[in-house]
C-alpha cells in the first residue's frame, strides 16, 4: 500500500480525492469477529452481495464512529472488492464520516429556503458557541457540527437535525438551547419521528439493525409523530376543492415472447415507437448546446451510417483534440485513447 503523493506519511487515503482518512485512533473500539458476521448478515439479505455496501458502511460507522480505514478493508474483504472502490464509495455520500465523530452530529440546514429564512445565521451561532467549523467536533467529543444541504423538510424551515432527527422551525436561540442540552447529556426529543439516540446508534439503525430489545420497544421508539400540518396542507386543500389525482394505470403485461418471431420483432420500443437507444440517441442531438456538441452526439446514433461507432482505427473522429505532433512524434500518431482515465477512485489506498 503507498500514500498518494502529497499525503503525509503514513494516512491512508480512500476514494476520489486525497483528502487523508484518519487512522483508527488508539482508543476506538476494533472492529470484531461479531462485526464481520453482521457484515456477513447484511449481504445475505441481497441478491448481489455488494449491494450490501451501504449499509456494510453504516455498520463498520456505528462501531467506530467514522468510516476508518480499518473498516473500508473489512468492507473490501468481504465483498471481494478493491479498497479503492468501497472508499470511492464511502467518499461520495456525506453521511459517510470520514474523521470521528462525536456523540452527536448537528446539522444545521443552509439550503436555500431554511437559509432565508435564518438557517445561515443558525449555523454561525452555534459554530461561535461550539468553536468548531463544518464538519469538526468539539474537544470534549460531545458534538460534530455540519452546514447541510436541503434536508428534506422545507415546510418547516429553518431546519436542524441532530443525530438525523428533525427538530422544526428553529430559530437561533432555539438551537443554542438545543446544542447545550446535548452536551449536557440530555437528548430533548425531536419534533417528529423517533427518540434520540446517538450518532453511533442512529448508524446502526442505518445499517439495517435495531437498537432495541423487541419488535415492540421497537415498534415504540418510533411511534412518534410524522407527517405536520405544513406538509398536509396540500392534501387538505386538495380535499377541500375535490381534487384527486387521476388513478394509476395498471401495467400492461409483458407480451409473451413468440419462441419462432425472429428477435428484431420482439425488439422493446419507447414512447415514440423507436428503440430505446435511438431515443436516447436523439434525445441527446436535441439537447445539444452548440455544433460541436450536435457533431459528437450524432456519432452515438445507432442508425448512423458510415465508419463504426466505436473507433478502431488509428485516426481520432468527431469532436475529439487530435494527438499534438509531440505527443504523436510523427503528427500522425495514434489517436487519443477511446477509453476514459482511469478514475481516481482507482488509486492505491
Ligand atoms: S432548504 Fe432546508 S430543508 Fe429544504
Amino acid at each position: 500500500m503507498s500514500a498518494l503523493p502529497g499525503s503525509t506519511e503514513g494516512t491512508a487515503v480512500t476514494g476520489l480525492d486525497s483528502s487523508p482518512v484518519e487512522p483508527v485512533a488508539a482508543d476506538l473500539p476494533p472492529l470484531t469477529e461479531q462485526t464481520r458476521l453482521e457484515c456477513r448478515e447484511l449481504m445475505a439479505r441481497y441478491p448481489q452481495a455488494r449491494s450490501a455496501l451501504l449499509p456494510m458502511l453504516h455498520l463498520v460507522q456505528s462501531v467506530q464512529g467514522y468510516v476508518s480505514p480499518e473498516g473500508v478493508a473489512l468492507c473490501a474483504e468481504e465483498l471481494g472488492l478493491t479498497k479503492a472502490e468501497v472508499g470511492a464509495v464511502a467518499t461520495f455520500y456525506t453521511m459517510y464520516k470520514r474523521s470521528p465523530t462525536g456523540r452527536h452530529i448537528v446539522s444545521v440546514c443552509t439550503n436555500t429556503l431554511c437559509n432565508v429564512l435564518g438557517g445561515q445565521r443558525i449555523f454561525e451561532a452555534v459554530k461561535a458557541d461550539l468553536g468548531v467549523g463544518h464538519d469538526q467536533t468539539t474537544a470534549d467529543g460531545s458534538i460534530t457540527l455540519e452546514h447541510a444541504e436541503c434536508l428534506a423538510a422545507c415546510d418547516y424551515a429553518p431546519v436542524v437535525t441532530v443525530d438525523y432527527e428533525f427538530y422544526d422551525q428553529q430559530d437561533v436561540e432555539s438551537t443554542r438551547e438545543l446544542v447545550a442540552a446535548l452536551r449536557r447529556g440530555e437528548k430533548p426529543l425531536p419534533t417528529r419521528g423517533a427518540p434520540l439516540t446517538d450518532f453511533r446508534g442512529v448508524s446502526r439503525q442505518l445499517a439495517g439493525f435495531s437498537q432495541h430489545a423487541d419488535a415492540e420497544a421497537a415498534r415504540a421508539a418510533v411511534d412518534g409523530p410524522s407527517a405536520g400540518v405544513p406538509t398536509l396542507v396540500g392534501v387538505r386543500l386538495a380535499e377541500e376543492r375535490g381534487e384527486a389525482a387521476p388513478p394509476m394505470q395498471a401495467p400492461a403485461p409483458a407480451p409473451t415472447p413468440d419462441v419462432d418471431e425472429p428477435r428484431a420483432a420482439t425488439r422493446p420500443t419507447g414512447r415514440t415507437g423507436q428503440a430505446p437507444e435511438k431515443e436516447a440517441s436523439d434525445a441527446r442531438v436535441a439537447a445539444a448546446g452548440n455544433p460541436a456538441e450536435r457533431a459528437g452526439a450524432k456519432t452515438a446514433d445507432p442508425d448512423r451510417k458510415g465508419p463504426s461507432r466505436r473507433r478502431t482505427g488509428t485516426r481520432a473522429t468527431g469532436t475529439d483534440t487530435p494527438a499534438t505532433p509531440a505527443q504523436s512524434g510523427s503528427g500522425e500518431g495514434p489517436a487519443p485513447s477511446t477509453s476514459p482515465s482511469p478514475p481516481t477512485a482507482q488509486r492505491e489506498v
